[in-house]
């Protein structure tokens, strides 16, 4: 059987890898892995190839960036001729990101069966482009693997044929298991507990430049309590250089304790997550691992395409509440400061966390992959 894996963007490569693994053990499997280049400097995309163990791509579509029309259209191209050649009998895609619909887009087309993985998240906010994106690529698939019974619910109730849908578990957390003890030796020697570790990168948040300056105001004010360390996504480092916000540099003397960092490569960052005594994003992937390690998170985003790390009490909205996040947040240190050193609990919780994760979120457990597997092999060649 030939499986052909697209990925194309960051976190595609932590969710494409368990899976990989877990069919390369398969007895009568061939895999080719797809690159669309939609991420393509080393830091976003080559250094997670070499942590997460990850084959060397087959094929690299090198489409780079451009508006979403662009992106899509040039994955369109490329891509198209790469399956007519590999005739694969299965095309998994990953995530929400534009690579995926553009590729799960081209193999309908084709008739070639497509499996998402990732599928059935919604937001209901039409304005995100991931939020199409997810929409779209769930209608062209033909099984999907969803990480919680949210998945399943909103794809039944967009009209899915319930044997098309899969509850598999979250394979982000297959790959957080794996590399979780690994991360130990990537702590920063010189960074002291406790800390607040930020990500920004989505466009409501990073493309509104007031927005974005009272924002990063706000970051200001908290470093003068405690350090914050801020990985920049380059979309973010770019309109910092539109605002010309240099002033806002780690060595910056009137914001010492706020540190901007270059994008983080998988290991490092997994290892900053677990010391943080809050993480401040509008990330996907991190509101999940956040809730999997039990590190207070704040989303800054009106809603969230993943309820569950809302339910399990380690995630809050505070949208565009600048006053809810400082309050928050405020609350969040405070007991963090009650409790002791943060670092003393999450070595506690990262010795329990090959056996029994601080959040237990059914199929949540280190082994989605495989029943990804499992079910791909049942299902056969068509
Ligand atoms: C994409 C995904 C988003 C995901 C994010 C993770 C879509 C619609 N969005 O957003 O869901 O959370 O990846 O990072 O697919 N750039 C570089 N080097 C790179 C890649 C990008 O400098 O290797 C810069 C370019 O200036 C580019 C900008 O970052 O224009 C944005 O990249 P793009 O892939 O368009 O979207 P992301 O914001 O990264």
């Amino acid at each position: 059987m030939h499986i052909l894996h697209v990925v194309g963007a960051r976190p595609n490569f932590m969710k494409a890898a368990p899976v990989l693994r877990a069919l390369a053990s398969k007895p009568g499997v061939r895999q080719t892995l797809v690159h669309t280049g939609q991420h393509y400097d080393r830091i976003m995309s080559d250094v997670f190839f070499q942590e997460l163990e990850m084959p060397q791509p087959d094929c690299n579509l090198e489409v780079g960036s451009g508006s979403h029309a662009q992106q899509t259209a040039a994955i369109l191209r490329a891509f198209e001729p790469v399956v007519i050649e590999r005739k694969p009998d299965l095309v998994l895609v990953y995530g929400d990101v534009n690579s995926t619909v553009a590729a799960a887009l081209v193999c309908s087309k084709l008739g070639f069966p497509v499996g998402h993985v990732e599928a059935g998240l919604r937001s209901r906010d039409r304005t995100m482009p991931e939020e199409i994106n997810r929409l779209l690529t769930d209608q062209l698939s033909d099984l999907l693997f969803t990480p919680s019974p949210d998945g399943d619910e909103n794809l039944l109730h967009e009209g899915v044929d319930r044997s098309r849908i899969h509850l598999v578990g979250n394979v982000m957390i297959d790959t957080l298991v794996r590399l979780l003890p690994r991360s130990e030796q990537h702590r920063r020697a010189n960074l002291a507990a406790p800390y607040v570790l930020v990500t920004l990168h989505r466009p409501s948040n990073v493309d509104d430049l007031p927005w974005l300056r009272e924002l990063l105001a706000t970051l200001a004010e908290l470093s003068q309590q405690l350090t914050v360390v801020f990985p920049v996504h380059p979309r973010t480092r770019e309109r910092l250089t539109d605002l010309s916000l240099k002033g806002f540099t780690a060595d910056a003397g009137s914001h010492p304790r706020l540190q901007l960092l270059d994008p983080q490569p998988y290991l490092d960052f997994l290892a900053l997550q677990r010391g943080a005594a809050l993480v401040i994003t509008d990330s996907g992937g991190i509101q999940e691992e956040t809730t999997f390690l039990g590190v207070p998170c704040l989303t800054v985003r009106e809603n969230t395409e993943r309820p569950v790390t809302i339910t399990m009490g380690t995630n809050q909205l505070v949208g565009r509440d600048l006053q809810k996040l400082r309050k928050a947040a405020a609350e969040i240190l405070r007991q963090e400061l009650e409790d002791g050193p943060k670092q003393a609990r999450t070595e506690k919780r990262g010795t329990e966390t090959q056996h029994r994760p601080p959040c237990h979120i059914p199929l949540w457990d280190g082994h989605a992959a495989e029943r990804i597997a499992e079910i791909v092999l049942r299902r056969g060649t068509p």
